[in-house]
């Protein structure tokens, strides 16, 4: 299956120019783990400005599954009372994340470390990924994974370590779910586990612990890595946890005010940590009119409003060591490419094709069908920019919430209209993604 049972198609067309202000929802990272520390903390987590997406509603009943107390309290406030570190609770049904590899995987961390056994699963996009990365070091650990269907795919069965093994791990791939999972494992094992990357990933799990009062501590590792030491067995307690705008979808918003003539728009409370601030560097040197305002840190992570600017964009070589800092924002970063003039090569993007579906291939299709010249040589994609994109296709979204995001976003500057086949799929991180569009004056039939 690569589409919901009823998709819904949606076509984006040539838009006027696009205003107004606009607060994109919560940060998704930020989101999973305050809901997964604060089940894992003694005590109450308030938490504002919850991303009230299907991924992250799914963590949150997966949490709850576990024993751990979860409520909405109002408006994107939600609050958890926790069972402490290793105190999950045996769940009495399978953990089903949906559309959500990072709930998925680091829900998995958080299990491995409690002496229980727990059933995971989600939709036709999860079952195809790879969890074997996240499994290797679990077993490490002391954890046993049992998967039915063969290959480290969903539904699997995991019982966690009933004595954790603190280790020293290298991971293969620069990855926030494998790096988060190995510390949330970590935190029920007796003394230091330490995680290496060779490229620095977004580091809210090490920043977030932090604040619920773990021993944490990260020093550099070679020229763009980090090594995380994290002391286990620590009494992890509630907090507050205020979740600031996504980065990764103000990226929808920022890209289609930059391409869609005269527009001028405001991002308020956007996240700014600078491992996931990948895009906005790019989109700068690319000619993007974007300035950062009133920035400010609220505790935990810092955060500013945008204000972007309709520009021209010129063609860039992106390098690999950046592709850590926006992964999520590569689908988009080639609809700004196709508009701009001359070649934008974007190099280092392997990761991309085990995301919710292979982006690097669906990217390119999406701007083939409408018309755009792109290459994919090895792990790099090669896009021809010509000043204006034709237009005038249907995007396949592949069960993929950025696909969808992305080719809209296209077509509301294109000489016609671009179409997806579902948008469906918007719903796990942007549910509000069509209204909030259409206020700032985009046009969607
Ligand atoms: C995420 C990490 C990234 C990213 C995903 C969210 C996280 O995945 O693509 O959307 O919150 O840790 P990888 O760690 O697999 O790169």
């Amino acid at each position: 299956m690569t589409q919901s049972p009823s998709p819904t198609p949606l076509q984006a067309r040539q838009s006027p120019a696009l205003t107004g202000v606009a607060r994109v929802p919560g940060d998704k990272s930020i989101s999973h783990r305050a809901l997964i520390l604060g089940a894992l903390a003694v005590g109450r987590t308030s938490i504002s400005g919850l991303l009230e997406g299907e991924d992250v509603l799914n963590t949150a009943k997966a949490m709850a599954v576990l024993g751990a107390k979860v409520e909405r309290t109002g408006d994107t406030r939600w609050s958890v009372n926790g069972v402490g570190v290793a105190g999950f609770a045996q769940p009495d049904k399978p953990l089903d994340f949906g559309n959500s590899g990072t709930g998925c995987r680091l829900a998995m961390g958080a299990v491995a470390g409690c002496p229980i056994t727990a059933t995971f699963d989600g939709d036709a996009s999860l079952r195809s990924r790879p969890m074997r990365r996240v499994l290797d070091p679990l077993e490490l650990m002391g954890c046993r994974a049992q998967d039915k269907a063969g290959g480290g795919r969903l539904p699997l069965t995991l019982s966690g370590a009933r004595d954790p093994i603190p280790i020293v791990y290298r991971t293969p791939v620069a990855s926030a779910q494998i790096k988060s999972a190995v510390l949330l494992a970590g935190l029920s094992a007796p003394g230091v586990t330490t995680v290496i990357e060779n490229e620095a990933s977004r580091d809210h799990t090490e920043l977030m612990l932090k604040q619920f009062g773990a021993t944490i501590s990260t020093t550099p590792e070679g020229v763009h890595g980090r090594r995380i030491d994290l002391k286990g067995q620590p009494e992890l307690h509630g907090v507050d946890i205020v979740v600031p705008a996504d980065p990764s979808s103000a990226a929808f918003p920022m890209v289609a005010a930059l391409i869609v003539p005269g527009s001028e728009i405001l991002l308020t409370d956007v996240m700014t940590n600078p491992l996931r601030a990948g895009l906005i560097t790019t989109l700068r040197e690319m000619g993007g009119a974007i300035d950062e305002m009133d920035l400010r840190g609220d505790g935990g992570e810092p955060m500013a409003d945008f204000r972007i600017r309709a520009s021209q964009l010129r063609g860039v070589e992106i390098p690999p060591e950046r592709a850590p800092s926006m992964i999520d924002e590569y689908l988009v970063l080639a609809v700004a490419a196709a508009f701009a003039e001359g070649t934008t090569i974007m190099r280092g993007l392997q990761e991309l094709r085990v995301k919710e579906s292979d982006r690097l291939e669906a990217t390119a299709a999406m701007l083939r069908v409408n018309g755009v010249r792109v290459e994919i040589s090895g792990d790099d994609m090669i896009v021809e920019g010509r000043g204006h994109v034709p237009g005038g296709g249907v995007v396949a979204t592949h069960m993929d919430h950025r696909i969808a995001m992305s080719a809209l976003v296209m077509g509301l500057a294109s000489d016609k209209s671009v179409g997806v086949d579902d948008i469906g799929f918007i719903a796990t991180s942007f549910p509000d993604f069509i209204p909030m569009m259409r206020k700032l004056g985009a046009e969607f039939a």
